[in-house]
């Protein structure tokens, strides 16, 4: 349980970790190569290491040193793979491609999800069929086998995120062209293309979403490659410095390129930032906030991702905000959670939601099934009055590295008591 006071007189500096969401498709993209991997910058948090005692299960060893991590995937034996791991993490969807590649048939449960809106994998498999696989669902299980064609095949994947990252792994390997149109080009996805470009794969960017793969032969033994920052834990950061830091706190690691639409949005509500270059962001204590409208979008527009800790400074706000989130339906539940501590908020329809001008947050328990979410509440308790009781920190452990400590090192009051 973590103990949480007031605090919002934060000084220092703190460097961002490495992001999860492209360290996991990096991880299932190892499988491919099948030899000697030295991935430098992995997030020691409980989903990479859940994803990484799955493939240790299928004999791909792996030892980390620091965050620099050594996998061995030459002896791939899939006879003894722990599936009930798969149900823990939804990431383990991207299983599927590397081992149909090498052993034409899996079966899985369903993997998991945190609950932030219906997540079907329907479009997993039908692309998968596409390019010759045929699935069965049975139950709670899939059953995937075949073998790959070898023609030309386009798909047009929507801007989807996993399901764009699993259609790359799948046809890197397969003669021919695969030309997968709309693809999704958020900053994990083009860490993991810069993964296989590193390992040989031919892969092709067009202006216009368009991901053209041609086949090669083998991948390059021995690939040595790094995991980009987590732009997400940027956001929050920032969200948390404007109103919580003394007077400033400098960002490193930010990967500003990243974040334009985020630091647009910062300065309509007059949050003060400036860019001290080498991706160091500085964030000061910001008063006097506007509010404004948010609509979440694909990359590079406003993400999804950071709706929630948005809502938090737009409680600081002179006037009403209007936050639309355009994909997952669950998303603004956590509004509901939060009106207990004195919020005034209205969830108009699951995909969007208003939330009323400057409140003094008070502090009341409340919980979450989403990582976000989680974030966003550790912001929202570090302004709150009052010392508030937060159980259930192993959703924070799980996604995010050394969150809690980073805090401490700031000044946040923040104590982990055992229960
Ligand atoms: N969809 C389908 N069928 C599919 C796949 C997707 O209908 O087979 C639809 C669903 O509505 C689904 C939506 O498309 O909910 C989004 O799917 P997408 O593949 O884009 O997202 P995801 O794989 O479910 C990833 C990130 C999320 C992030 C979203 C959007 C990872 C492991 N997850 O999710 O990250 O919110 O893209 O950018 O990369 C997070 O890190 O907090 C998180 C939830």
């Amino acid at each position: 349980m973590y103990k949480i006071q007031t605090s919002k007189d934060l000084s220092g500096e703190v460097k961002i970790s490495w992001s999860k969401n492209a360290a996991l498709p990096i991880l299932a993209a190892t499988l491919l190569v099948r030899w000697k991997i030295k991935l430098h910058n992995v997030p020691k948090i409980g989903d990479v290491l859940t994803f990484l005692e799955i493939i240790w299960t299928i004999w791909a060893t792996h030892k980390f040193d620091w965050n620099t991590l050594y996998l061995d995937t030459t002896h791939l034996d899939i006879s003894w793979m722990n599936v009930d791991m798969i149900k823990k993490i939804r990431a383990s969807i991207l299983l599927l491609s590397p081992i149909l590649h090498y052993f034409w048939n899996i079966s899985i449960p369903f993997p998991g999800w945190c609950s932030i809106g219906k997540r079907p994998i329907d479009a997993h498999l039908n692309w998968l069929r596409a390019i010759w696989y045929d699935y069965k669902t049975l139950d709670s299980n899939i059953k995937i086998t075949g073998k790959p064609n070898s023609w030309d095949v386009v798909i047009n994947a929507w801007f989807w995120v996993t399901s764009t990252e699993n259609l790359i792994v799948a046809n890197v390997l397969r003669p021919w062209i695969t030309t997968i149109e709309l693809a999704a080009i958020e900053p994990h996805v083009m860490n993991l293309i810069d993964f296989l470009r590193i390992a040989w794969a031919d892969i092709k960017i067009r202006y216009n979403h368009t991901i053209i793969i041609s086949w090669v032969k083998e991948l390059k033994k021995e690939v040595e490659a790094s995991v980009i920052s987590d732009y997400i834990e940027s956001w929050t950061f920032m969200v948390l410095w404007a109103l919580a830091s003394k007077e400033f706190i400098d960002i490193k690691n930010a990967r500003i390129e990243d974040l334009y639409s985020f630091i647009a949005k910062l300065k309509e509500a007059w949050v003060k930032l400036e860019d001290l270059w080498w991706d160091i962001l500085r964030v000061y204590r910001s008063e006097n906030l506007k509010a404004v409208n948010v609509q979440t979008n694909i990359f590079p527009g406003f993400p999804t991702d950071v709706g929630s800790p948005f809502m938090i400074l737009m409680t600081q706000a002179d006037w009403v905000s209007k936050m639309h989130e355009i994909l997952f339906e669950w998303r603004l539940n956590f509004l509901v959670e939060l009106d207990k501590m004195r919020w005034h908020t209205a969830i108009l329809n699951p995909h969007e939601a208003m939330i009323f001008w400057k409140m003094d947050l008070k502090w009341s328990e409340v919980t979450s099934w989403d990582l976000r979410a989680w974030a966003a509440m550790v912001i929202a308790w570090l302004i709150a009055e009052g010392e508030t009781r937060v159980t259930k920190i192993e959703y924070i452990e799980r996604w995010y590295e050394n969150f809690v400590e980073k805090l401490q090192k700031l000044g946040a009051k923040i104590e982990v008591v055992k229960e």
